[in-house]
């Protein structure tokens, strides 16, 4: 693209951000979209036998959580998506989604098979990670609905082979008869190719907790503070015009950059609050927990600002900047770690009311070109609730767009730094910043 070119189409993207309000805007672009999931069987009798034991009931599952697996060479880069069990009729809980948008059961079919009683395989999966070590995290609930039907289990796929390299079972003394794991992020600890020392945080929404898994060691423990808890205040939600009630604790987590000779932060928030939490992964990892899950008060801190309403996921690119998904009105944000967080430093990147509902699912992805991409999955997860989804109308759409393309109508990066800033921030790349064109600069030409 020549310069000028670029400057026009930069210079009619920022028309279209000053124009706030107006909901035409879409700057992430829409990936796959569905109706209804449509699966991949692995031939005509098993999609028959799964139909029969009402493992399969069509226009009954809602995907959470997806990520982008780039590829070199001439493999075909993937997209796996989550598909948690709330109930009956999700035939695979973790797949792929080919050109067609039908899902494949990763890494095999036989891993989704004989649901509730397949402990060995996958029970009920509602977020992944993939890592810079090229492993695909999978956390398994092991609930059908509300029924424990297996342990959680934390498992590690090498994505090269698509074998499994890890799997972790949780003892009993690290989750209670609420507990619904649900979101890993994924701490490969320092610079080195030492994939082994690995830490794996995962939220437990309903349980309240962090779950700490140790690789290298193959153990883990549970973390508990009150900030890992619902607030009442914010156990209402509203998409458009549904209305539902849900009082989720810990639920979008995000890592900060790794910082040569620092640990990273963990930011956390709960579905129900507005509020946004940090930790030093140091405290996380010290095995005293092992004794006594109860943080110490002081050793988690709330950042002094809040959102307007609820947030389901978020995700911290390699700048520190976080990106999250607002309920209402259905959006996507971002806020630089670097600033204090506070409205004033909160900066939309998209509004859609018809395809921005619900982000349940929010990652920062680096592709082969050493690129960092934003991915988004959204849902009418509210319509799913309530039993009133129409399978004639778009329910669920998998967003993306290269993140340096975001910034040329976002401030983002650019945020004036506060003088106060609660913890200890994150030092943006510069030489990233300088690239980035400012609207305003371009409204002048
Ligand atoms: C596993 O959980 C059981 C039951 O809570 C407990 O007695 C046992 O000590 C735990 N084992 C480990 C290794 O933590
Ligand atoms: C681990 O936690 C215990 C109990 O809170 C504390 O006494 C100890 O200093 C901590 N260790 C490290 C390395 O932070
Ligand atoms: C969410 O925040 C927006 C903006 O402040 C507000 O207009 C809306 O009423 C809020 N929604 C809920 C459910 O609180």
């Amino acid at each position: 693209m020549s310069y000028g070119i670029k400057r026009f189409f930069l210079l009619t993207c920022c028309l279209a951000c000053s124009w706030s309000g107006l909901e035409a805007k879409i700057d992430l672009q829409v990936v796959r979209q569905w109706k209804k999931l449509e699966f991949n069987f692995p031939n005509d009798a098993t999609r028959k036998t799964a139909i029969e034991k009402r493992f399969y009931v069509p226009g009954k599952c809602v995907p959470i959580d997806m990520d982008f697996h780039d590829r070199q060479d001439a493999q075909k880069s993937r997209i796996f998506v989550t598909i948690p069990r709330f109930g009956e009729g999700c035939p695979v809980t973790l797949g792929t989604v080919d050109d067609q948008g039908h899902i494949t059961g990763y890494p095999d079919y036989s891993w989704h098979d004989n649901q509730g009683k397949n402990c060995k395989g996958l029970t009920s999966v509602y977020r992944v990670a993939i890592d810079k070590c090229n492993r695909l995290w999978v956390m398994d609930a092991g609930k059908i609905g509300s029924k424990q039907h297996c342990p959680p289990q934390l498992l590690a796929f090498d994505l090269s082979s698509d074998r499994l390299v890890y799997r972790h079972v949780v003892n009993a003394s690290n989750y209670v008869s609420t507990s619904l794991l649900i979101t890993p992020v994924v701490d490969v600890i320092g610079t080195s190719d030492n994939c082994k020392d690995t830490f794996v945080y995962v939220a437990d929404a309903l349980g309240f907790g962090i779950l700490v898994v140790d690789v290298a060691n193959d153990r883990s423990w549970r973390v508990t503070h009150r900030f890992m808890y619902p607030y009442p205040s914010h156990g209402s939600f509203k998409i458009n015009d549904d209305s539902f009630d849900l009082m989720s604790g810990v639920f979008g987590m995000a890592l900060s950059p790794y910082q040569r000779g620092r640990d990273r932060y963990l930011y956390f928030h709960a579905l129900s609050s507005t509020t946004e939490n940090i930790v030093s992964t140091k405290v996380l990892r010290n095995d005293s927990f092992l004794q006594n899950p109860n943080a110490e008060p002081r050793s988690i801190k709330v950042l002094p600002g809040e959102r307007p309403n609820q947030s389901a996921a978020e995700a911290m690119d390699r700048n520190g900047i976080l990106y999250y998904g607002i309920m209402d009105p259905p959006s996507i944000w971002c806020w630089n770690s670097a600033t204090e967080f506070s409205p004033r430093n909160f900066h939309q990147i998209a509004v859609n009311r018809e395809t921005l509902q619900f982000a349940s699912g929010v990652k920062v992805v680096n592709n082969r070109k050493g690129e960092q991409e934003l991915w988004v999955i959204t849902s009418r997860f509210q319509k799913f609730l309530k039993g009133t989804i129409d399978s004639k109308a778009v329910n669920y759409r998998i967003h993306a767009a290269k993140i340096p393309n975001l910034f040329a109508c976002s401030s983002c990066p650019n945020s004036p730094k506060s003088p106060h800033i609660p913890t200890k921030p994150v030092i943006p790349n510069t030489e990233f910043l300088d690239e980035t064109l400012e609207c305003d600069d371009l409204l002048e030409v």
